[in-house]
């Protein structure tokens, strides 16, 4: 059943100004995403989203939703049973998960995102491994430590020995040196420090501030709508409730309804 409240996605905020070229076709487009995992369990019943050019759009939802499957079948490695997923106009299913990097997007699991017998420098070398201009792969890496001065400190020591907040950040790093246009993230906070999910959130800021647009999968509601435009609530395989970020964080029905968020408490 949907909820009542909030339900209309919001059209302000970062739509390009009339006439930029592009402006009215939204960077993805899932529409009436079916997928599961075994024949007879479907967990994802019909999904629909959009994350428009330059926008960061956070799915949020309790344990089990499906957050995760989402953006697996969106990168391709859960099969689409039916629905559609469009990026820049062009479909997705169907397309294997290693060729999406070549559509320009890029997907950060969220486990086992690293190489870790590898250096930080070999990581962000196979996030490139696909790509041939070498001056722009240059390019990327002064980039990946610039917006990650810790990374450079330690570009030669292996991935596995960084604290978590430096391993996310290796692997954000390494997916963007795929260049992508969109780039999506499967709970980027989650095992870390309160102080340490500040300064994740503040990277992704940066990262947007490159020109890529992002999807993120959480369930830290307050500390990803703070950084994000929009949002989806996401419950038992379809989304329930959509909106401008700060109407869904000041929304106390949606908090105790969705995230978890008791009136009175926080
Ligand atoms: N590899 C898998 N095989 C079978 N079922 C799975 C698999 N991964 C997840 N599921 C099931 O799919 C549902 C949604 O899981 P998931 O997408 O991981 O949720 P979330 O990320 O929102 O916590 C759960 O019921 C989970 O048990
Ligand atoms: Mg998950």
């Amino acid at each position: 059943m949907n909820a009542t409240t909030s339900t209309a996605p919001a059209r302000a905020g970062t739509a390009a100004a009339p006439g930029e070229a592009g402006s009215s076709q939204p960077a993805l487009v899932v529409q009436g995403l079916v997928s599961g995992y075994t024949p007879e369990v479907d967990i994802l019943r019909g999904v629909g989203l959009e994350v428009r050019r330059g926008e960061i759009v956070t799915v949020l939802g309790p344990n089990g939703a499906g957050k995760s499957t989402l953006i697996k079948t969106i990168a391709g490695l859960v099969p689409v049973r039916s629905g559609q997923v469009m990026l820049d106009g062009q479909s997705l299913v169907g397309i294997a998960a290693h060729r999406m990097v070549s559509r320009g997007l890029a997907y950060v699991p969220q486990t086992n995102n690293i190489f870790s017998r590898m250096s930080i420098e070999e990581n962000l070398q196979m996030g490139a491994c696909a790509r041939h201009d070498h001056a722009g792969i240059d390019e990327d890496f002064a980039r990946m430590y610039e917006l990650f001065p810790r990374l450079r400190e330690r570009r030669r020591q292996a991935a596995g020995t960084l604290s978590g907040g430096e391993r996310q950040m290796v692997a954000v790093a390494r997916a963007l040196m795929s260049r992508p246009t969109m780039l999506m993230l499967d709970e980027p906070s989650a095992g870390l420090s309160p102080k340490l999910v500040g300064v994740v959130f503040a990277k992704v800021r940066e990262v947007r501030g490159l020109g890529v647009t992002m999807l993120i999968v959480e369930q830290n509601a307050k500390a990803a709508l703070a950084i994000s435009d929009r949002g989806y609530i996401l419950a038992q395989g379809r989304e329930q409730v959509s909106g401008n970020a700060q109407e869904l964080l000041s929304n106390p029905e949606v908090g105790e309804l969705y995230l978890g968020v008791r009136r009175g408490l926080s």
